[in-house]
């Protein structure tokens, strides 16, 4: 038996087509959502995310400012323009694309965001609100996780889920959401002395790693939901996951593939949040 695939595709152009209905209406109240993208340097992917960042808001009728900094660009010089359009009114949501050089404080900048403002969920007051369960910004990879997951039918409550790889933007935000939905939730990384046997007990299967073919057939138990987070590049120059796709799709019962899963997805949350973000703007009835 082979795994069905969780389409990125077929899932993120629903929730865009969502997305740019609410965009409509709001034109219609007057406000036209609006996302400011920072970038500081030519990072090819960074690169190629804010080009996908700025299609994807053209699709659904969100304006959208890209602000190209040079690579030299000063931690206070970044700070002063996170700053103007902070202020900016008709900016509803902003992020900094990451990773940002190395004489920028990361987290110092992404904390300057307004978190009215944050539709990335990276500003520590987002991801203290996410954590105890408050209204927030949901961070746009996790929230497509989620999506994908429960678009399977499944009910994530009293499963075991292991998430592999802690990073912040991905792997934690993955676990904590995970848990909001009464997982069982394991949290793998370089130090796990067990990683097989532990992804082989997972019903749930999150990986986000970074590097490919960690997540091999063996470590997958059959009929497991299986989310593969990493986008690599192979031998051959071709897009691949964390996830040995061919090995995992022999044995698992649903999972994403690399190109056309959760990349695609990450894109149409932020357009959601883009939509939240603006719908805050609106005229108190
Ligand atoms: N770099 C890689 N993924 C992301 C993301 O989701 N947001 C930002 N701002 N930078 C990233």
């Amino acid at each position: 038996m082979s795994a069905s695939v969780i389409s990125g595709k077929v899932l993120a152009a629903q929730v865009k087509q969502e997305a740019a209905q609410r965009v409509k209406e709001l034109r219609a109240q007057g406000v036209t959502p609006c996302l400011a993208v920072i970038m500081v340097g030519d990072n090819p992917a960074s690169t190629a995310y804010v080009k996908g960042k700025a299609k994807d808001c053209e699709e659904c009728g969100i304006e959208s400012r890209v602000i190209h900094l040079p690579q030299q660009t000063t931690q206070e010089e970044l700070l002063d323009i996170v700053d103007e359009l902070a202020r900016d009114a008709a900016v509803h949501g902003l992020l900094v694309q990451l990773p940002l050089p190395a004489q920028i404080d990361d987290q110092a900048v992404i904390n300057a965001i307004p978190p009215e403002k944050d539709v990335d969920g990276f500003t520590a007051e987002n991801v203290g609100r996410m954590v105890i369960g408050e209204d927030c910004y949901l961070p746009c990879t996790p929230a497509g996780v989620m999506a994908m997951i429960h678009s399977t039918g499944i009910s994530v409550a009293g499963k075991q889920a292991v998430v592999v790889g802690r990073s912040n933007i991905v792997g934690k935000p993955a676990a904590l959401l995970l848990l909001r939905e009464h997982a069982t939730v394991t949290i793998c990384h370089s130090k796990t002395k067990n990683l097989a046997e532990l992804c082989r007990s997972a019903d749930i299967l999150v990986a986000a790693v970074g590097r490919k073919g960690v997540i091999t057939g063996d470590m997958v138990k059959p009929g497991a939901v299986v989310i593969d987070v990493g986008i690599n590049r192979g031998d051959d120059g071709k897009l691949c996951g964390d996830v040995d796709y061919a090995a995992a799709s022999a044995v698992a019962g649903a999972i994403t593939p690399v190109p056309g899963g959760v990349g695609l997805m990450t894109r149409a949350m932020l357009m959601v949040n883009t939509v939240k973000a603006a719908v805050r703007c609106l005229p108190k009835a």
